[in-house]
């Protein structure tokens, strides 16, 4: 099961730095992903982040990582904040830069997550994180 969400992790950090480099060779082509980005956004991503904020953030804070808790859920509002302009966005130039600026703002969660949250889960929060993000 752990090597199953690290799997989802990589596969994370493989779209987001797929979608920066996109957006960097072709305006057009980044924002042609805009649906689907935002099916993900809405999708995986936000179940992701709601089981965090429910559930794992209160047991970290409780643990003693209220900063870190506090640097994710910023994180966390940063990324809804760009999806919802992704979703207002029409011109290409725009979209394209949102797209550039929410993969490279998912990037940097998944970073920071795996580096100074991720370590303090035990073997039940990674089963519940797992099961919640997936389903
Ligand atoms: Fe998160």
């Amino acid at each position: 099961m752990l090597a199953n969400l690290f799997g989802e992790e990589d596969a994370a950090r493989h779209m987001a730095r797929q979608l920066m480099a996109t957006a960097n060779r072709s305006r057009e082509a980044a924002a042609k992903e805009k649906d689907s980005l935002l099916k993900f956004l809405h999708g995986a991503m936000e179940r992701h982040m709601e089981y965090e904020e429910r559930c794992l953030f209160t047991r970290l804070t409780d643990r003693g990582l209220a900063p870190e808790v506090k640097v994710a859920t910023k994180h966390h509002e940063a990324i809804r904040e760009k999806r919802t302009e992704l979703e207002a966005a029409t011109e290409v130039d725009v979209i394209a830069q949102i797209v550039f600026d929410v993969a490279r703002l998912m990037l940097h969660h998944t970073n920071f997550e795996g580096d100074y949250i991720y370590p303090e889960l035990d073997a039940e929060d990674w089963r519940e994180l797992m099961e919640e993000t997936i389903h």
